[in-house]
């Protein structure tokens, strides 16, 4: 049976793009593996170092990861700080990580660029820490949207340098993986390539969002005249409309809006008011669960706790051993 981890920063409500990216491939992955699924807090506070509402962004993921259908007797579901054990992995790992490669990171670039008065030591070891997230469990598989790539090279270059400094075959060489083969990206309501709450919160659809919130959102997705020629090929933006639809619509729904825009009769008022009635039906199961969850803390601390446990008998096993690997020795 392979092992499974991946994790989530805890930096606001998931949207569209983290489900179907991340989330619906834990809900698959839960039936057949040994799954551990965290909250990342320790990693948001490379970019939110003032957490005024840490506890409570971390309750709102933990309560979204079971209103997706994430379940605390299949997976392990635990916060990261939950399991201090992790902190020491990091590092350990950092003894042997450089500064070269770990700013040529892109997501250490792109962060010098969108938050240059905060360029702070865990964001540029960012990649560490993820990787002891990951090498703590001896994970084989990591579900993760493509952008997250990158990280999981670094992960097998930590993994194998270990491996190789001490002359042992222990941590695995863990994988991205999506499951059922696709990599799924769903695209922004701003004419954007990918839906992301970092870049831009408008072209984010929530699972939290009311229908109100949902209407306007879709209503000023950016969209442009309208073809003047029959079977033209669709810019960007409308493409990305026309993909949200294959997904969250019928297929004769789909069929009919692309005959019109093919046949230059499409109104983009329409099709989104489709669109986004369709995504409300989607999400609606979702936003009930969450409230009814929301209010229930007894049941969530003890999902947290249970799973805290489960998730530090795992990793305390790795330190011991790695201590052990390394020549720790007590006196
Ligand atoms: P954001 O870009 O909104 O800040 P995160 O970086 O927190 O989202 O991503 C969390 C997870 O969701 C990652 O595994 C990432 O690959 C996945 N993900 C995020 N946005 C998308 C998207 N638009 N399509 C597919 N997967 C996505
Ligand atoms: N870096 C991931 C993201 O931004 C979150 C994350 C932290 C993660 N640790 C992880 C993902 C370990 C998979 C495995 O989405």
């Amino acid at each position: 049976m392979d092992i499974v981890v991946s994790g989530i920063r805890s930096t606001g409500n998931l949207h569209l793009g983290n489900y179907f990216g991340a989330i619906r491939n834990f809900v698959k992955m839960q039936e057949e593996n040994h799954c551990y699924f965290f909250i990342a807090d320790y990693h948001s506070l490379t970019t939110h170092p003032t957490p005024a509402n840490l506890h409570q962004s971390v309750k709102t993921v933990l309560v979204e990861f079971l209103a997706c259908g994430l379940d605390p007797e299949k997976a392990t579901l635990y916060i990261q700080s939950d399991v201090p054990e992790v902190a020491e992995l990091y590092l350990l790992l950092n003894m042997n990580a450089y500064l070269g490669e770990l700013e040529r990171c892109t997501s250490f670039k792109e962060k010098i660029r969108t938050q240059p008065n905060n360029v702070n030591a865990a964001l540029l070891t960012y990649p560490t820490l993820m990787a002891a997230d990951i090498i703590i469990h001896k994970a084989h598989k990591v579900p993760v949207g493509k952008d997250q790539e990158q990280h999981l090279e670094m992960t097998r270059t930590f993994a194998s340098r270990f491996n190789r400094m001490y002359g042992v075959d222990y941590f695995p060489e863990p994988v991205a993986y999506n499951f059922g083969q696709e990599l799924v990206k769903i695209p922004g309501l701003d004419g954007g390539q990918k839906m992301s709450k970092s870049d831009n919160e408008n072209s984010a659809i929530f699972l939290a969002d009311s229908p109100e919130a949902i209407r306007k959102k879709v209503m000023k997705a950016v969209t442009d005249a309208g073809p003047t020629e029959p079977n033209q090929p669709k810019p960007q933006a409308i493409e990305n409309i026309f993909q949200l639809l294959q997904i969250f619509s019928s297929s004769d729904t789909y069929t009919h809006f692309n005959e019109l825009y093919n046949r230059c009769e499409i109104r983009y008022g329409d099709l989104k008011k489709q669109l986004a009635e369709d995504i409300t039906t989607y999400t609606r199961p979702f936003r009930e669960r969450m409230e009814d969850l929301e209010r229930d803390d007894v049941f969530l601390g003890r999902v947290a706790k249970i799973g805290a446990e489960k998730a530090r008998e795992s990793a305390a096993k790795t330190i011991r051993e790695v201590r052990e690997i390394i020549g720790f020795r007590s006196m």
